[in-house]
């Protein structure tokens, strides 16, 4: 039975893989390309908690800018967090940029599972989707979408995260030999397009014959997450101080710290709500202070509302004046941007 599920898996993926630019057709061969393995291993990093959808346009700018992992390798930290700006989640982007030089220094990914392990980055799943996708060997892949197919397939009603380990089991036994990499992205496809958290289209399925949660009538249920924890509410305050120069305007942009939120992304300064979160935070540098309004932007573990101020001040400390006119090439994470493009609508206050 566990043969017949696979092979009505990659059947059913035969005719309705997603095309993707970090994909072959399905039952095409690998690449004999050098770069091959940096493409999945990039695709699969940026699409770690984040849409395909809103990974497809930064994979595209990435390797057109940056082809190979020798070239990745070589750009600065810098540049490389700035061209990452909107993706979220940042500490990946600074583990990329370590990972590549690793496997550049290496001459080259490694094909098992155990050394990509040890790679910068790279946790169980990544581990296991780069081997089966980039270099066909056969690893049990397991990612959220997968979770959800196994879940039903076989009706493990235990609650999350208890059944990961008879979800890892199951997975394992339905896994075959041979098309890992097609294997593993077929349950992905499924899982996002077929067998959804809400109303799973079981009359499309290739695996309902087989699967015992539909047999059951629980598909919908499967599997069990534990309550959501309500996310904290965070306050902070954010400054524009802009200046004019020449013709143009200029607004004071600082880098944040390495570690910690937003590590090492540019950002405007602010009153420190990351490391304080009560909004009791003190303005960078004295001066007079017009309140712009506030944004709202919703991280993995909190909701934080930011306002905004601008005011003319004299910064200090380490920081940048950065031409408004190039602001887009400054990276500023989304939270930032919003802040920025509030600032801006509001008005320079050289506008005057
Ligand atoms: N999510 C993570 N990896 C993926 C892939 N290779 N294809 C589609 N969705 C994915």
């Amino acid at each position: 039975m566990t043969a017949s599920i696979s092979d009505a898996l990659l059947d059913w993926y035969g005719r309705n893989a997603r095309a993707l630019p970090w994909r072959v057709a399905p039952g095409a061969p690998m690449p004999d390309d050098p770069a091959w393995p940096y493409r999945v291993w990039l695709s699969e990093v940026m699409l770690q908690q984040t849409t395909v959808a809103a990974v497809k346009p930064y994979f595209e700018a990435f390797t057109q800018r940056w082809p190979t992992v020798e070239a990745l390798a070589a750009a600065g930290e810098e540049e490389v967090m700035a061209a990452w700006a909107g993706l979220g989640y940042y500490s990946r982007a600074r583990n990329l940029v370590k990972c590549a030089r690793e496997v550049a220094a290496r001459g080259g990914f490694p094909a098992t599972e155990a050394e990509l392990r040890e790679l910068p980055g790279l946790g169980i799943y990544t581990a296991a989707a780069i081997a089966a996708i980039a270099f066909g060997r056969r690893a049990v892949v397991v990612d959220a979408n997968v979770e959800r197919v196994v879940a039903r397939l076989f009706a493990i009603a235990e609650p999350l995260p208890g059944a990961r380990k008879a979800i890892r089991d199951c997975a394992e036994a339905i896994t075959p030999a041979s098309r890992a990499g097609d294997f593993a992205q077929a349950m992905m496809d499924l899982g996002s397009r077929v067998c959804t958290t809400k109303a799973p289209r079981c009359l499309l399925c290739p695996l309902s014959p087989p699967c015992a949660a539909r047999a059951a009538g629980i598909a919908e249920s499967l599997p069990v997450k534990p309550a959501k924890k309500a996310k904290p509410e965070r306050r902070g305050t954010a400054f524009w101080i802009e200046r004019a120069n020449g013709a143009g305007r200029e607004v004071w942009l600082v880098t944040r710290p390495g570690r910690g939120m937003l590590g090492g992304m540019r950002a405007l300064p602010d009153d420190g709500w990351s490391a304080r979160s009560d909004g009791t935070g003190e303005a960078p540098v004295a001066g007079e202070w017009e309140p712009l309004g506030a944004v709202r932007h919703t991280f993995t573990h909190a909701h934080l509302t930011l306002a905004v101020r601008r005011g003319e001040a004299e910064p200090e400390g380490a920081g940048e004046w950065w031409p408004l006119d190039r602001l887009e090439e400054a990276g500023l994470p989304t939270l930032y941007a919003k802040a920025a493009r509030l600032a801006i609508a509001r008005g320079g206050w050289n506008d005057a």
